[in-house]
């Protein structure tokens, strides 16, 4: 199970960041996925790894002249604006269950508050802009979806459970109707105790270069009722039970 991730020095140039990662991460067995970097091309197939980046900064500084571009678009000069970013290649077709460690250094709220999930060059895809957090609540739980087509990936979208998650928590309180959110005040290194580190579990739909179809959605929407933390179970003592302990 691909757990695991963490967060890379402010972008000074996307290229510099990048070409740090590439000899960070060993290719995996049965991974035969030659491009290691978020701003390039691929085609994926089953059990590939896949490499994309995940984007820190404010809502206004991932869009040009009113149109949301690509953050590997040097046009938005993300470096420049103090953007994080923060690079993962999980499995394709594997449930995985992404975590950025917010309890020692790196905090998305001081970053801009918001996140865009980014890969592909000539195919670029990009997700909108979603709210992590800021000085008042920040949200610690979200689902990700990668959609490829024959390989190529097509979409990349936050699936959002309005509020379901949240429901009989009272330390939570939900925001626009959509996302869980806790109180930042509760969080590790703002004052509280809660390990407020962000969870991004990944699916995938779609079909890789050989028309194989990528379903691990289909067992993620099965599983959702289930609560997915509970398929980590070293990760549910770090994140979600302290929930239950805390308050
Ligand atoms: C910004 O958008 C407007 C309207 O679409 C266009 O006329 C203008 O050329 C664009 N400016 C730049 C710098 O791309
Ligand atoms: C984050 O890092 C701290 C310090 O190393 C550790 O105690 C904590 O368990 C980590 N949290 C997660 C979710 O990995
Ligand atoms: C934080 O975000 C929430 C939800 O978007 C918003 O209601 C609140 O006003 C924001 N607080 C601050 C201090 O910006």
């Amino acid at each position: 199970m691909a757990i695991g991730g963490r967060a890379t020095n402010p972008v000074v140039a996307v290229v510099f960041v990048l070409s740090l990662w590439i000899s960070a991460i060993p290719a995996d067995a049965g991974d035969n996925n030659p491009v290691f970097q978020p701003c390039a091309d691929t085609k994926i197939q089953r059990k590939d790894g896949f490499t994309f980046g995940i984007a820190f900064s404010d809502r206004d500084s991932f869009f040009f002249n009113g149109t949301q571009l690509s953050p590997c678009d040097s046009r938005l000069s993300l470096a420049s604006k103090g953007a994080q970013l923060a690079v993962f290649r999980p499995k394709v077709d594997e449930i995985s269950l992404l975590t950025i460690n917010t309890t020692t250094s790196f905090a998305p709220v001081t970053s801009g508050g918001f996140m865009v999930v980014f890969a592909g060059r000539k195919y670029a895809a990009r997700s909108f802009p979603i709210f992590v957090g800021n000085t008042s609540y920040v949200v610690t739980s979200f689902t990700l979806v990668l959609e490829f087509q024959k390989g190529t990936l097509q979409n990349l979208y936050w699936k959002r459970d309005g509020c379901a998650s949240c429901s009989g928590k009272s330390n939570f309180v939900c925001l626009s109707k959509q996302d869980c959110a806790i109180k930042t005040s509760s969080c590790k290194g703002q004052g509280g105790s809660v390990d407020c580190s962000i969870g991004i579990q990944l699916t995938f739909s779609g079909t890789d270069k050989h028309y194989a179809v990528l379903n691990s959605w289909y067992e993620v929407s099965n599983l959702r009722q289930y609560s997915l933390y509970g398929l980590y179970s070293n990760l549910r003592d770090s994140l979600t039970s302290q929930y239950h302990n805390v308050f």
